[in-house]
């Protein structure tokens, strides 16, 4: 039925989940941010009214509380499937126990900061475990070069996460933590929002989640292409074989293959 291995199966999860689930989301979030904003503006002067119903904003969040959660809980799963992969590939349970196991620990504590990060309503515990959250995802994203297996800057297709340091401006991984982190702010700074009288904070989360939605777009333009440019495993010796240097001749050339049938 397919020439996917199971642990290619795997690599489609977290496409599927933010294609069928995150997006979608992201259009009913911004509908309801648009309208949320144009009553506030409508409702300022003494007596003015607005035909825009006043649940709208609470509605907004409502759903901005599951795209959040999509997002992070995405984003974990992107980094679950390459790490994952990593370690089998470097044997890590048997070789480096410790650090397999703290990775692993590491996706456990961020989830459930994420969940402790949803119930928590006041400061200082929405920064704390927002701040966890956060720093639970960036550690993981850096994993090979936090316990010296790989530079921190200069991640090659054999490291744990591929960064793409060198195209760092399309780089999936960069824009998908970006993306993560401003969701993660919004979750945090709900109550400051509200009690905000002077409105920096709306102002300002507006501002920054109308950066995420081009955010947003571009993960959808990086992604896919990460799909088609990353091999299936069975692939790899093939691939990889191949020359991957942009300064030199013979980039983008394969060495034939041997004994085809
Ligand atoms: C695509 C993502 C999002 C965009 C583009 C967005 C944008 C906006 C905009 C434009 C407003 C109205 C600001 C104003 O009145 O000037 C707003 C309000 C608000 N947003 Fe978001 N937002 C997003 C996601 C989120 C998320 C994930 C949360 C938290 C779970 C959140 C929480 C809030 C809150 C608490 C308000 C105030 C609502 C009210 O006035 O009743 N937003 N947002
Ligand atoms: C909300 C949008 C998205 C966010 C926040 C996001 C986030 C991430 C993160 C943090 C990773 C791990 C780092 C990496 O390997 O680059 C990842 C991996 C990946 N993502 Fe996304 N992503 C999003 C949308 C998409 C879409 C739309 C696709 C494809 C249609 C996609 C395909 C992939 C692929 C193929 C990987 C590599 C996974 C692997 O190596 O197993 N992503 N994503």
């Amino acid at each position: 039925m397919t020439d996917l291995n199971w642990i290619d199966l795997f690599r489609i999860v977290h496409p599927v989940f933010v294609v069928a689930f995150v997006f979608p989301l992201i259009g009913i979030v911004s509908a309801m941010a648009w309208q949320t904003r144009q009553r506030r503006l409508q409702t300022q002067g003494e007596g003015a009214k607005s035909r825009i119903p006043a649940v709208v904003g609470s509605e907004h969040v409502k759903y901005g509380k599951w795209l959040a959660g999509g997002v992070v809980g995405g984003s974990l799963l992107g980094l679950l499937h390459p790490s994952l992969k990593y370690m089998a590939r470097n044997e890590l349970f048997t070789k480096e126990p410790l650090q397999a196991y703290l990775v692993l620990a590491f996706f456990v504590v961020t989830a459930v900061s994420l969940g402790l990060l949803y119930l928590s309503r006041e400061a200082p515990w929405t920064y704390i475990f927002g701040g966890l959250t956060a720093v639970g995802i960036v550690v993981l994203g850096f994993q090979d070069a936090l316990f010296g297996r790989a530079p921190l800057f200069d991640a090659t297709k054999y490291g744990a996460i591929f960064r793409r340091d060198f195209d760092w401006m399309v780089s999936h991984f960069y824009f998908g933590i970006l993306a993560t982190l401003l969701m993660v702010l919004s979750l945090a700074t709900i109550t400051d929002i509200y009690r905000d009288r002077s409105h920096t904070w709306r102002r300002l989360h507006g501002a920054m989640n109308a950066f995420a939605l081009g955010v947003f777009l571009m993960q959808g333009f990086t992604g896919a292409r990460d799909l088609l440019e990353i091999p299936l495993s069975w692939q790899e010796p093939a691939v990889y074989s191949c020359n991957f240097d942009r300064s030199s001749p013979l980039y983008k050339q394969c060495p034939p293959f041997e004994n085809q049938p």
